[in-house]
């Protein structure tokens, strides 16, 4: 365990704060957060095994620290900090592109840059738009009251990743329950058992492209006809990628469909202002994913002594970025607790930033555009079909979005 030697720096001011706490609203930092909120741009904090990390929580000193080549995503690296029990059991594995450093991570990374651009995703959206329609036509037909994680949110994201990737939606209900598991599993066995069951599946779909005879045009096809006969990737490296492409491209956006839906109606002034002016639109997803931060806690780990801020970060020490806290960075942001489609500075960390910033941004902005103007326009009087206090939504240690949501129209 390291112990982090320099804690007197102007940029670090009071004690250890635990993280990741649970929110008390889904759509703002947890209220145990607020010591961090006072102008600090980094602070200690106690991890779930007593463990202390730096914590990042200005704009600023994130984008300078996340560009940084001295810190690393490579998690089998030592010191490499662990949120919770299963993520700790998972450290010493591979990772393909999320958990490389550059130059293997760019390596990958341009393999797969072409199939996201927003060049890409704009011609993708004729096509999202379909799904979205037929997802809305059958929870319309089938009346209300509905489940929107179930019946929209969840399948929305998980039906276009598996159309770009060529893996069978029919699989669905498997690799979405494998994900929960692997996401959000009861303790550190489970999740390992979750993710060896997603391997299989995955080399198996593999080996099964390797063989047909007319190759589908799948993201998946594509790498295995053209990236495994040259060495480029091997096969290991190639289920680990296909597994993250899987997993961060359902997950993430079907949480941020279903709280973003939540947060709207709960945010009656803004929706209203924006089913006026459907052209606010990309602003309002920008501005949502801002505010409701939904991927928290970025993790690296510092490979060198790292001067910043009258503070020394030592090679070795854990470095965890609170993208709630930053993205409400008061020297940054008017009134960062507000929902507010008008801002100056409309640039946010809900992505990341630098070499990991998420690959599958512009589709995700696609996608969120598409399935919340379409669900506003199509049921103009939907709302919650129970109190919105009781609704129940995920663990502060997990990606941030609603359990379920009861809908109405
Ligand atoms: C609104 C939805 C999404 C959010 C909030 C989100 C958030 C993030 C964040 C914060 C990172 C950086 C992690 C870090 O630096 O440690 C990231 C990376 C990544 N995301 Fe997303 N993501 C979303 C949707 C997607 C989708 C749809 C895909 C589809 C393929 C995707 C694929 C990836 C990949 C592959 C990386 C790793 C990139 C690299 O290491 O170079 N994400 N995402």
């Amino acid at each position: 365990m390291t112990e982090l030697t320099d804690t007197t720096g102007p940029a670090a001011a009071a004690g250890p704060v635990a993280f990741p706490q649970d929110r008390s609203c889904p759509y703002h930092p947890p209220t145990g957060y607020a010591p961090l909120r006072d102008g600090r741009s980094l602070s200690r904090a106690t991890l779930y095994d007593g463990r202390e990390v730096w914590l990042v929580t200005a704009r600023n000193t994130a984008r300078a620290l996340l560009a940084d080549p001295r810190l690393s995503t490579d998690r089998r690296r030592s010191g490499f900090p662990a949120q919770t029990p299963r993520f700790q059991a998972s450290l010493s594995r591979k990772v393909a592109l999320l958990g490389l450093d550059d130059p293997e991570h760019q390596r990958q990374r341009r393999m797969l840059i072409p199939a996201f651009t927003v060049k890409r995703a704009a011609a993708l959206r004729p096509w999202i738009q379909r799904i979205v329609d037929e997802l809305l036509d059958t929870m319309i037909a089938r009346g209300p009251v509905a489940d929107l994680v179930t019946a929209f949110a969840l399948p929305l994201p998980s039906m276009v990743i598996c159309g770009l990737l060529g893996v069978p939606y029919a699989d669905h209900e498997f690799f979405e329950a494998q994900s929960r598991r692997l996401l959000r599993g009861p303790n550190a066995a489970d999740t390992l058992d979750a993710r060896d069951r997603l391997e299989q599946y995955m080399g198996e779909l593999i080996d099964s492209k390797a063989k047909e005879a007319e190759p589908g045009d799948g993201i998946l096809d594509d790498l295995v006809r053209h990236r495994l006969p040259t060495g480029e990737l091997d096969r290991t490296d190639l289920i680990s990628l296909a597994l993250i492409l899987l997993v961060a491209g359902h997950e993430t956006t079907a949480n941020m469909i279903s709280l973003g839906t939540y947060t709207l109606l709960r945010h009656p002034a803004r929706l209203a202002e924006l089913r006026a002016d459907p052209a606010l639109l990309p602003t309002a997803v920008e501005e949502l994913l801002r505010m409701l931060s939904i991927a928290e806690g970025l993790q690296r780990v510092a490979l060198e002594d790292i001067e910043i801020e009258g503070i020394t970060i030592r090679a070795g020490d854990g470095v965890l970025f609170s993208t709630s806290v930053i993205n409400r960075d008061t020297s940054v942001y008017d009134g960062p607790d507000d929902l507010d489609f008008h801002r100056a500075d409309r640039h946010h960390v809900a992505f990341g930033f630098g070499i990991h910033q998420c690959l599958g941004q512009n589709l995700a902005r696609a996608e969120l555009e598409i399935a919340l103007g379409s669900l506003f326009t199509r049921l103009p009087g939907l709302r919650l079909a129970a109190p919105a206090e009781d609704i129940p939504f995920k663990p502060g240690d997990t990606v941030q979005g609603m359990l379920e949501l009861p809908v109405t129209w």
